[in-house]
């Protein structure tokens, strides 16, 4: 049974974030919202494009370091994942380290959690699988307990990378909290040319547009409200003083939205800024673990230097 931590998935929470972000002077919405079962569905289509290497280049460092991570304390315990999604990259970990008993994955989008849990529990049926519907920025001192086990905590995806620096310095710090022991493996993307980048983010089968714009369709379907999707265009910008790719939908005409029962006027040209990739070197991303409470044990990447996996315990 899928466990619900807090109320995220609840329709006030996702009504006021919403409306919250949309009536500020730059118009903004938690790209965690991205993440329904259709946006679910269109990431997995993402990591399966020929221009989305994140998601390739990352597996193909963890079926090498895996190998030599055998003799970490959480590989013989339990394993808790943030942000896990489909739960493909798990199984190099649950392949490299047989004695893990218990797998804990934490995700907002519940129905697709539900699924690739069904999935692991098929797969290895003699492993605890305790899914944890659940946003993980969110206190995770509520966390169903676990045995008296080490963990391994696993965040890949470069998903740490949606946040601010301080944001994912703090975020860091509440997992070091909540799992004071735990050893933690992260996947980080790194700076590169600003062509790959955009067309990352913005490739040319439009797969990553109708992630983007799922956004506007589910606060229709959700809040009843009036986006006309033909009327907003996907955006991918690097932001290199931020040294982020931004996703924007951009208003192509004056207009005026319902939403939740308000109005919102946009102007021509005026953004909703959807989501941050911020691409980490590893001394930013270092300081932002040390900021978190963690040091840097071992890290790898691939050989073109596209993407880090980073090994962090305790400071
Ligand atoms: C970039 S995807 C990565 C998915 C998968 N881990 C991978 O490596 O391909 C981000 C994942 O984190 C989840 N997610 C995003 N924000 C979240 C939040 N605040 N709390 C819980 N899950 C979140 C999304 O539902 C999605 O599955």
């Amino acid at each position: 049974m899928t466990k619900h931590m807090s109320p995220v998935t609840q329709d006030g929470t996702f009504r006021s974030e919403i409306l919250n972000g949309l009536t500020m002077d730059r118009k903004v919405i938690s790209s965690k919202w991205l993440y329904d079962d259709v946006g679910s569905h269109l990431f997995e289509a993402i990591t399966e494009l020929d221009a989305y290497y994140p998601t390739r280049t990352e597996l193909s460092i963890l079926e090498r370091y895996v190998k030599q991570c055998s003799r970490l304390p959480g590989a013989r315990g339990a394993l808790v994942e943030l942000g896990s999604g489909s739960s493909r990259k798990t199984n190099l970990l649950l392949d490299a380290f047989p004695d893990l008993s218990v797998y804990m994955p934490i995700d907002i989008s519940a129905n697709h959690l539900k699924d690739a849990s069904e999935r692991v529990r098929r797969a290895y049926p003699s492993l605890a699988v305790i899914p944890v519907a659940a946003d993980f920025t969110q206190p995770l001192g509520k966390l169903p307990l676990l045995p008296e086990l080490p963990v391994l905590v696993f965040f890949p995806g470069s998903t740490i990378g949606n946040f601010e620096k301080s944001e994912a310095a703090e975020l860091l710090k509440n997992v070091r909290i909540a799992m004071p022991e735990a050893t933690m493996i992260v996947g980080v993307d790194r700076p590169k040319d600003e062509e790959i980048l955009i067309e990352a983010y913005d490739d040319p089968v439009g797969v990553t547009a109708a992630f983007n714009q799922n956004l506007l369709q589910r606060i229709n379907r959700e809040l009843g409200a009036t986006f006309d999707l033909a009327s907003f265009a996907h955006r991918a910008i690097w932001n290199a003083e931020e040294s982020r790719i931004e996703m924007h939908l951009e208003s192509l005409s004056a207009q005026s939205v319902s939403v939740g029962g308000q109005e919102i006027s946009f102007r021509k040209g005026e953004t909703i800024h959807t989501e941050n990739s911020h691409k980490y070197s590893e001394d930013a991303f270092t300081g932002i673990a040390n900021q978190g409470g963690w040091r840097v044990l071992d890290q790898d990447c691939d050989g073109h230097g596209w993407f880090s996996v980073y090994t962090l315990q305790a400071l």
